[in-house]
């Protein structure tokens, strides 16, 4: 009689060094990507591998255990720091014309940009906030598991070049006046106004292992809960849950939804096909 192959006889070599490899990480500097989505992971790992000239998973490990730079590199790849300015633009449209004009009858507002990447989604905040009179009295806190790409992020530079490929987004999203207007240009870069700048607060912070740090009127969290397992949306969910206030609002990537919220009934869309939600209870 054929033996029934045990769960443990299942996984590939592959399966169990990539194991090892995430525990060590984890051991070692304290980042948690076991409950990554498998396959963006696998790809980021490879790439990883080929930038550092390596062929072998154990050859990779043992490369991160004593290079902490080889580490860092890992992080922008598997974090992917891929962003751009008014991304999604109905999400932004929705932004400005529904979530804003509530905000506006506060005092004062805090709003939690989660997973910043470069600061292109800070920036395009600031901007509408600008636009619709709220920045004065917005604070913004702006955070990422990765500090290299938030020290980019907080020198508010941009080339001039992508900045015209953002116009079209920015308009579409209900801008009101033109992309470099906000900018100070100084040959190819821009360099957004420092006063766009002065309400951001930038911190380093991780969804996979840090608490809430104060509650929100607005939490922007965009194409970060697609490279998660449903048990690390859960929890991401549970901690914006609690961080916002009573009728706050929760705004996810266009292709992000409630679906692993175990707290999803207590929210009701914005709008349509957009993935903008406010907190009912
Ligand atoms: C694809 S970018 C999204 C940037 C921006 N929100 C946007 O939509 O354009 C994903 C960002 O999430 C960050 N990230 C990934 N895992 C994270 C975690 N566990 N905690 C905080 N940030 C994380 C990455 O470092 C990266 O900057």
């Amino acid at each position: 009689m054929k033996a029934i192959p045990t769960p443990f006889q299942l996984q590939t070599l592959e399966d169990i060094e990539i194991k090892l490899l995430l525990e060590a990480i984890s051991l070692r500097y304290g980042y948690d990507f076991r409950e990554y989505a498998v396959a963006p992971l696998r790809r980021s790992i490879s790439a990883a591998m080929t930038a550092e000239d390596v062929t072998t998973i154990s050859a990779y490990q043992d490369r991160l255990l004593h290079d902490a730079s080889s580490m860092q590199r890992l992080l922008s790849t598997v974090g992917v720091s891929v962003t751009s300015m008014f991304r999604d633009a109905d999400t932004w449209r929705c932004l400005r014309d529904e979530v804003i004009p509530v905000l506006r009858t506060y005092p004062s507002v805090r709003i939690w940009s989660v997973g910043c990447a470069t600061g292109e989604e800070v920036y395009s905040l600031a901007i509408v906030l600008k636009e619709e009179g709220l920045y004065d009295r917005a604070s913004i806190y702006a955070t990422d598991m990765n500090e290299d790409t938030l020290a980019i992020a907080r020198v508010g530079a941009c080339p001039i070049e992508r900045l015209r490929t953002y116009e079209h987004d920015y308009l579409l999203a209900g801008g009101q006046s033109s992309l470099p207007n906000y900018f100070t240009t100084a040959g190819r870069i821009g360099r957004l106004n420092r006063g766009l700048l002065s309400n951001v607060t930038w911190a380093q912070h991780n969804l996979v292992t840090d608490a809430s740090f104060n509650t929100f009127h607005l939490i922007v969290c965009t194409n970060v809960l697609i490279y998660f397992r449903p048990t690390l949306q859960q929890r991401a969910h549970r901690l914006f849950y609690e961080s916002l206030v009573r009728s706050g609002f929760l705004a996810l990537g266009q292709r992000e939804s409630l679906i692993f919220a175990p707290e999803s009934s207590r929210y009701h869309q914005v709008h349509d096909g957009v993935s903008v939600f406010r907190k009912v209870r």
